[in-house]
């Protein structure tokens, strides 16, 4: 997501801050800034965009200082804009955070009660003031200010700060989102020399200066200076975190050692998971916090769900769902055909508009039909501040972070998070779910990135599956129910990365043409997991057997059934029905991506495709 780099040392910072920025800018973002202490005060300068503005406004209004923080900003709370970019201000406090608060709404209103105002509509502001209060009580100690300060924030951070009366220092912090220290100068060199140290959220922004890093663990703050580092537990005990020597070349580090952006964003998804979940999940109430979206879901009598390619995937997925927990009728439309089939809109529409990028023209323009003919909105985007965003009565945000390579997985794992999450929301309104049930619902759905963790650790098992079908010219995917989206997922992620054709068939229609297709060169790729389809779609893959067809089945820990029936066999665990689709995908995603490697595509931008499609 966001990108974080911190110097303090004897060279001009501002420099060394924007390249540090330069090499985070393949993570994406919408504005950025640097705040430089210049010996007597710390001065800030933003920009909105990329970080060639950030540099001419360095140009009007140069910086000079020898120790700062710098920040990219890819919008969570509150658009893209200067007043929204990093570093914040309060008083003599400059911070920048990467991450989300999850009580931001409680903390913002305690603060404002105090009397504080607010510059930005960013949930970040709130750390400049509440390490402002704490400054006042420990001035002397700005790294214990900080600690005091994080101590009633929930949610996950990296934030760097400096104090105008610190010169010198920046004071780092982590919980849940990469926060490392780069060590300049040379190892072991004696205390008091000319050192120069560095902060940084990801290993590229300070790989051409320093290969040392130190990274900090959950809970940890620390001070860095000049002259060293010295980092603080959660409990505040001084302690030493070992120091390793990264030798990864800068494009490597972008990637974070990862080969491909996929193979790195498809490793991302329990983190997006626990993102789109963040401040979302309200276990003692038994209900969700979409934040704050008010829906009057009374008067809701259908929604249409409006999305192209994986996106709309993702909508026919959500349509189980909503229909299965709340009970509302569900349409799903490929944008493409909503706005030019004279679409029937009535009282007691809603339509939801599910975009990855937010720009995808056929959904921005499916939308706006829909508006024009008085349906109510509400979009899904993963681009906070996109078109579709903008053009939507509503919006929630995935929180899945830029999404670089272009076959789209971690944005599709988000937006399933975020559908079951609407799901319980309108179940609870329309009163099909009890507490109890929803209770059940939360806790799987907080369990789950753990689970998609140990899924992810079948990658090696899904190579040698990728190696023996390599060479197949068709590829044929069968789901029901939850399972239907994920087999044309599967389907469409393999078309795309390793260009091998592929369908997606609900599982049902098999009798009714795509079994002529079978013969012993096809692989049939069985979504056979634990729940009312089972039997269903085991006695379909029989048929594949009996004409000799190969079958590669995801199926649920425990299931010997399915383990003597398929070729392969991949084993999941077993979680609540809804939950399924979510942990499916990923082998398919691994599958799709190994396979594209052994046939040397070029997996991040496959020929013909573009990231966002915002052309008819
Ligand atoms: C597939 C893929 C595309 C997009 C589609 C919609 O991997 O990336 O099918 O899902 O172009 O894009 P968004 O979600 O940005 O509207």
């Amino acid at each position: 997501m966001c990108g974080i780099v911190g110097y303090t040392g004897h060279h001009e910072a501002a420099p060394l801050l924007l390249e540090g920025l330069r090499r985070l800018e393949y993570r994406g973002y919408d504005s950025a800034g640097v705040a430089v202490h210049d010996g007597k005060a710390t001065r800030i300068v933003r920009a909105e965009g990329k970080l060639s503005r950030l540099e001419e406004q360095l140009g009007k209004t140069p910086v000079t200082g020898s120790c700062g923080i710098g920040h990219t900003r890819w919008a969570t709370h509150g658009r893209p804009s200067e007043h929204n970019a990093h570093p914040h201000r309060q008083g003599k406090v400059s911070v920048v955070h990467n991450g989300i608060i999850e009580n931001h709404l409680q903390l913002r209103s305690r603060l404002q009660e105090q009397g504080r105002r607010f510059d930005s509509d960013t949930d970040s502001e709130i750390f400049a003031h509440l390490i402002e209060q704490e400054v006042e009580r420990h001035g002397s100690d700005l790294r214990l200010a900080v600690a005091r300060a994080l101590d009633g924030v929930k949610g996950t951070w990296a934030i760097c700060v400096v104090h105008d009366d610190h010169p010198g220092e920046i004071v780092a912090a982590r919980n849940n989102a990469p926060l490392l220290l780069g060590l300049g100068g040379e190892a072991n060199a004696a205390p008091g020399a000319d050192g120069e140290n560095f902060v940084a959220s990801d290993v590229a922004a300070m790989l051409s200066h320093t290969r040392r890093v130190v990274d900090l663990f959950d809970g940890d703050t620390a001070l860095v200076t000049r002259r060293g580092i010295s980092v603080f537990d959660a409990e505040g005990e001084q302690v030493q975190r070992s120091e390793r020597y990264i030798d990864w070349s800068p494009v490597a580090a972008e990637k974070q050692g990862y080969r491909h952006f996929m193979l790195k964003e498809i490793h991302e998804q329990p983190r997006v998971i626990s993102d789109t979940l963040a401040g979302r999940v309200e276990m003692d109430r038994a209900d969700v916090n979409l934040d704050g979206l008010d829906l009057s879901v009374g008067s809701l009598k259908r929604l249409t769900i409006l999305a192209c390619g994986t996106s709309w995937h993702a909508g026919l997925a959500g349509k189980y769902m909503i229909e299965q927990l709340a009970r509302i009728p569900v349409e799903v439309d490929l944008a493409s055909e909503f706005r030019y089939r004279d679409p029937i809109v009535k009282d007691g529409d809603l339509v939801i508009a599910i975009s990855q990028s937010g720009e995808t023209a056929d959904t921005l323009a499916a939308l706006q039909e829909a508006r024009r003919l008085g349906a109510r909105s509400l979009a899904i985007c993963n681009v906070v501040g996109s078109s579709i965003a903008r053009a939507s009565e509503h919006v929630i945000y995935t929180h899945a972070g830029p999404e670089i390579s272009v076959a789209s997985t971690k944005a599709f794992t988000s937006q399933l998070t975020m559908l079951t999450l609407l799901a319980i929301y309108l179940g609870k309104r329309t009163g099909h779910l009890d507490e109890a049930r929803i209770r059940t619902l939360l806790e799987g759905l907080s369990a789950l990135p753990e689970h998609a963790t140990n899924v992810l650790g079948q990658l090696a098992a899904m190579q040698v599956v990728a190696r023996r079908y390599m060479n197949a010219r068709d590829f044929l995917y069968l789901g029901r129910g939850l399972g239907y989206p994920v087999a044309l997922e599967g389907a469409l992620k393999l078309k795309e990365v390793s260009y091998v054709h592929a369908e997606g068939y609900a599982s049902g229609e098999l009798k009714h043409g795509p079994i002529a297709l079978v013969d012993e060169e096809l692989p049939v790729v069985g979504i056979a997991l634990a729940g009312p389809g089972y039997d269903k779609v085991v006695s379909n893959l029989e048929e594949v057997r009996a004409r000799g067809g190969k079958i590669i089945a995801l199926g649920t820990v425990g299931d010997s059934h399915i383990a003597g029936l398929a070729d392969d066999v991949i084993l999941l665990p077993s979680v609540n029905e809804v939950l399924q689709p979510i942990l499916a995908t990923i082998p398919l995603q691994l599958l799709a991506y190994h396979i594209a490697v052994l046939k040397g595509t070029d997996v991040d931008q496959p020929r013909n495709l573009a990231k966002s499609v915002t052309v008819e």
